[in-house]
């Protein structure tokens, strides 16, 4: 399983804090917001990583990231053109792809609790789609999933005006290499973008697409508006303060995932002895 972060777009919620940097370099509490999907790709056993950006903007994330040996992984780049969607990302990474399966993440989306990275670690092998469903407060904004009577997945339509359930689809994604047809055979939506709720829907007609429903163990927040982006650096700052759980931290993952050993990590550590986050990943070896 290979595995892409979306990390372009123009961040236009958040003008003017985006207007000259990326919004997943902005920070959530102590670390780059990058950081936390960047973790839990790692946690989810995924080493080979493209990232996909602005022209502008990659050689930030660059500066930033590395090549991730640091992580024991490795990091790719590629550039969008202009955000053209979230399933563009699959022809963006056509050839980083390749014949492997793919899980996608948006730079954006924070998730903590739950099991879902082992959900993700057994289906390394998929055939077809692997997403997830969540109830929220307010799925007019995602893409909602349609359940029959028996909780099967019966339909997907991107940001209804009338849900037909309270369930959505949070920013991490599962397929097989058949993306990548799917992905260059889509048309422009009236929101001029190739949406991933058709890529869904096309696994789904194929009766291809496993949802597995998240319980409420499982924490995801979106960070792409202010009042978003504030209660993540709250959530953040609980879990961490409050409770001592450090959470997005690519050494402390690549760590528990056995990409490097507890030598490296205490130098990756040492380098950032002066911050709060060295010290808090200090604390944790
Ligand atoms: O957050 C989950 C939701 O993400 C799903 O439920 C929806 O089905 C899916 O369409 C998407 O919703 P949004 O339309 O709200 O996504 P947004 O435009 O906010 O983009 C998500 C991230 O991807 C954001 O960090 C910017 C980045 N992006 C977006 C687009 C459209 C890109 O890097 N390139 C793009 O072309």
């Amino acid at each position: 399983m290979k595995g892409i972060i979306l990390a372009g777009g123009t961040g236009s919620r958040l003008y003017p804090m985006t207007l000259s940097v990326s919004k997943q370099l902005l920070p959530i509490y102590d670390k780059p917001m990058i950081y936390y999907p960047l973790s839990t790709l790692i946690k989810c056993g995924i080493k080979q990583i493209l990232i996909i950006s602005t022209r502008d903007d990659l050689p930030i994330f660059k500066r930033l990231l590395g090549d991730g040996s640091q992580w024991g992984c490795s990091l790719h780049y590629e550039s969008q053109d202009y955000p053209k969607g979230l399933a563009d990302a699959f022809i963006v990474g056509n050839e980083f792809i390749g014949n492997s399966n793919v899980t996608l993440i948006l730079g954006d989306n924070f998730f903590f609790g739950g099991n879902f990275e082992n959900e993700i670690l057994s289906r390394k092998d998929l055939n077809g789609g692997f997403i997830f469903a969540l109830r929220v407060s307010n799925p007019e904004r995602y893409g909602v999933i349609e359940f029959d009577n028996n909780f099967k997945a019966i339909g997907i339509e991107e940001k209804p005006k009338k849900p037909k359930s309270p369930f959505v689809v949070p920013g991490i994604y599962c397929y097989d290499s058949s993306v990548v047809s799917k992905a260059k055979s889509l048309n422009f939506s009236d929101r001029g973008e190739l949406e991933i709720s058709e890529i869904n829907k096309a696994f789904l007609k194929d009766s291809n697409l496993e949802v597995k429903v998240l319980n409420d163990n499982t924490i995801w927040l979106d960070t792409g508006t202010v009042d978003s982006l504030m209660k993540a650096n709250q959530f953040v700052e609980t879990l961490q303060e409050r409770k001592g759980i450090l959470v997005g931290s690519p050494e402390l993952s690549a760590f528990q995932s056995n990409l490097i050993t507890k030598e490296t990590l205490s130098i990756l550590v040492e380098s950032m002895s002066e911050s709060k986050y060295g010290k808090f990943l200090k604390s944790n070896l």
